[in-house]
């Protein structure tokens, strides 16, 4: 079965989908984006996903393409047409295609594509039993990271040298040595005291919907919980730590810098917290 995309108002070949050398997105990263889980071909979490899109259009100055409910549409039928079961839809939207100039354009349509595909739910699975290693370095992103912009290129970059050190995740770490999030994860540890720690939200990160999710189902499960910063020795000195994001949910973190984090085995709040979390969407 061949894939399709959805690219400005049509269903079309993956294969052949195009948008114009003059999208800003293509040439500024001027624009916004959005991925949500697919399970059992249903779209996980999805109105929390459209409220951040929502804000991340408003942050923009962008005009949401089509009203919510079109987009909702959109992306079902994009799950459809694609066969997804357990996998991911992608969206983006960007100010649109317009002569080059940086000022925003008086009269361009925000351009919106979709895709949808499916996931090896096992190689979540297997990181999950496993647990992962991360890798901190520096901050070196800009000063709204609320704002979800297919503007990439240091988590690009941070992602890449985790990799080549043999890391999962890289934890950027500001100039006061708080991590602020993973490269493309929200980071969370549970300290010393066993209290479960991830940053408070501001403009220094995402605010990741898996977060918000479970958030209040940690409270409902009794685990105490701090939104407070931490640093790398106090992620080293803890019982455990864990990355969260829609498409892997939570995956524990048995590695830091090349130091053991607890047990150096996935923990039990992040063991529990992931099947709470899916069991909550199955
Ligand atoms: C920088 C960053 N932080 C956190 C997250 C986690 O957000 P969510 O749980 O909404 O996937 C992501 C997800 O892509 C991300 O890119």
């Amino acid at each position: 079965m061949s894939r399709i995309a959805y690219v400005n108002g049509r269903y079309v070949p993956f294969a052949g989908a195009r948008v114009h050398i003059e999208d800003r997105g293509y040439q500024f990263a001027d624009g916004v984006y959005e991925v949500c889980a697919v399970r059992g071909g249903k779209l996980v979490d999805e109105a929390p996903h459209l409220a951040r899109l929502d804000r991340s259009l408003q942050e923009m100055h962008i005009r949401p393409p089509v009203a919510s409910a079109a987009l909702a549409h959109i992306m079902r039928e994009t799950i459809r047409r694609n066969a997804v079961g357990d996998g991911l839809v992608y969206l983006q939207v960007t100010r649109g295609v317009a002569r080059r100039d940086h000022a925003f354009p008086a009269t361009a349509k925000p351009s919106l594509v979709v895709t949808a595909r499916n996931l090896s739910i096992e190689k979540y699975e297997a990181w999950a039993a496993s647990g992962v290693a991360v890798k901190s370095m520096p901050e070196t992103r800009w000063a709204r990271c609320d704002i979800k912009s297919v503007a990439l290129l240091p988590n690009v970059l941070a992602k890449q040298s985790a990799r080549e050190a043999g890391a999962f995740e890289a934890w950027f770490v500001d100039g006061d040595g708080h991590v602020t999030e993973g490269a493309s994860t929200t980071a969370w540890i549970v300290d010393a005291a066993g209290v479960l720690r991830t940053r408070k939200l501001g403009n220094e990160i995402l605010p990741g919907v898996t977060r918000g999710e479970l958030l209040p189902m940690c409270r409902q499960l009794g685990i105490q919980v701090a939104e407070k910063a931490f640093t790398i020795a106090e992620a080293k000195a803890a019982r455990e730590a864990f990355i969260t994001a829609a498409t892997i949910g939570v995956i524990p973190v048995v590695k830091l810098d090349g130091s053991v984090v607890g047990d150096g085995r996935p923990g039990p709040v992040a063991k529990r917290l992931r099947a709470a979390y899916w069991a909550d969407r199955a």
